[in-house]
C-alpha cells in the first residue's frame, strides 16, 4: 500500500465517513438508485481494509440516518434487506480481519426484527476483536443520540447540578468511543446531515467530490494526508 506522505505516528485514531452519493452514481449510469447502494459495498470493504492495513483503530460509517425514512418505501425496504444480507455474507470476513463490529442508532419498531437479530449476532461474533472497531451508524441521528442521553440521565434521577459534559458523554450510545479526529464526506455535499453532532465538535472535516461507490482506500489515504496537513488547535494556540 502506498503510504507515501503519511506519518504513521500521527494517524487519526478515529475516522468517520458519510457514505454519500450512491443514488447519483447510479443515475449517472442509467441504473436504479438501489444499484448505487449495492455498489457501495465494495467501497465500504475497500475502505475498511485500507483503514485496518494503515492502522486506524476506529472507523465509523453512516449507513442510514433517522431522516432516511423519508425516502420512498421501496428504497427503504431495499436498504433494510441489503444491510441484512451484507452482514450475512460478510461478517466472517470482518471477523477474520480482526474487526469488531458495532452499531449506533435507535432500535425502534421500524427496523425489521430480522435485521436487529443479525446486527446482534454480528456484534456478538466479533466482540473479541481489537484490531479495529467498525461502528455502523444505522437509524442513527445525532440529535436523537443527545435526546436519548438526556433521557437516560433523567431516568437515572441525575440532579441538574450533576449534568455536565462528562455525564452526557457517559450516556451516549458508545461512551468508550473516542471522538472522530477526521470526518470524510463524499459526493460534494458540504454538510453534516445529523451525523455524530456531539462527537465531532473538534473533528477535521474533509469533503470530496468522489461518489461513495467510487471511493477506495486511496481516497482514504488522501484524506489522512489532508488531515495531517491541518493544524488542530482545540481553541488554544498552535504549537
Ligand atoms: C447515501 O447515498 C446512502 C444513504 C443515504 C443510505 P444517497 O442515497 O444519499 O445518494 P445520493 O445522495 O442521493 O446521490
Ligand atoms: C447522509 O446522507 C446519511 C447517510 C449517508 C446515511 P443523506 O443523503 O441522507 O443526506 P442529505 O439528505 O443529503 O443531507
Ligand atoms: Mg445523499
Amino acid at each position: 500500500m502506498d503510504l507515501d506522505g503519511i506519518d504513521t505516528t500521527r494517524l487519526p485514531v478515529h475516522i468517520a465517513c458519510v457514505m454519500d452519493g450512491n443514488g447519483r452514481w447510479a443515475q449517472k449510469r442509467g441504473l436504479r438508485r438501489t444499484d448505487g447502494h449495492a455498489a457501495g459495498e465494495e467501497a465500504l470493504f475497500d475502505a475498511v481494509e485500507g483503514a485496518v492495513d494503515v492502522g486506524v483503530k476506529w472507523l465509523t460509517v453512516y449507513a442510514f440516518s433517522t431522516e432516511n425514512w423519508r425516502r420512498p418505501v421501496d428504497e427503504v425496504r431495499f436498504l433494510m434487506n441489503f444491510n441484512e444480507s451484507l452482514l450475512v455474507r460478510r461478517v466472517d470476513e470482518l471477523d477474520a480481519m480482526g474487526v469488531r463490529v458495532r452499531f449506533s442508532g435507535r432500535r425502534d419498531w421500524r427496523v425489521p426484527k430480522r435485521l436487529l437479530k443479525r446486527m446482534d449476532d454480528s456484534v456478538a461474533r466479533t466482540a473479541h476483536n481489537r484490531r479495529m472497531t467498525l461502528t455502523i451508524a444505522f437509524n442513527y441521528g445525532g440529535r436523537a443520540e443527545i435526546v436519548d442521553a438526556v433521557r437516560a440521565l433523567m431516568e437515572a434521577g441525575t440532579p441538574a447540578a450533576k449534568v455536565d459534559e462528562k455525564a452526557i458523554r457517559a450516556h451516549l450510545y458508545h461512551p468508550d468511543m473516542p471522538d472522530p479526529d477526521l470526518v470524510i464526506r463524499t459526493s460534494g455535499e458540504f454538510r453534516i446531515s445529523n451525523f455524530l453532532l456531539w462527537e465531532l465538535a473538534y473533528s477535521e472535516l474533509v469533503f470530496t467530490d468522489v461518489l461513495w461507490p467510487d471511493f477506495r482506500r486511496g481516497h482514504l489515504l488522501e484524506a489522512i494526508r489532508e488531515f495531517q496537513r491541518r493544524d488542530r488547535r482545540f481553541g488554544g494556540l498552535e504549537n
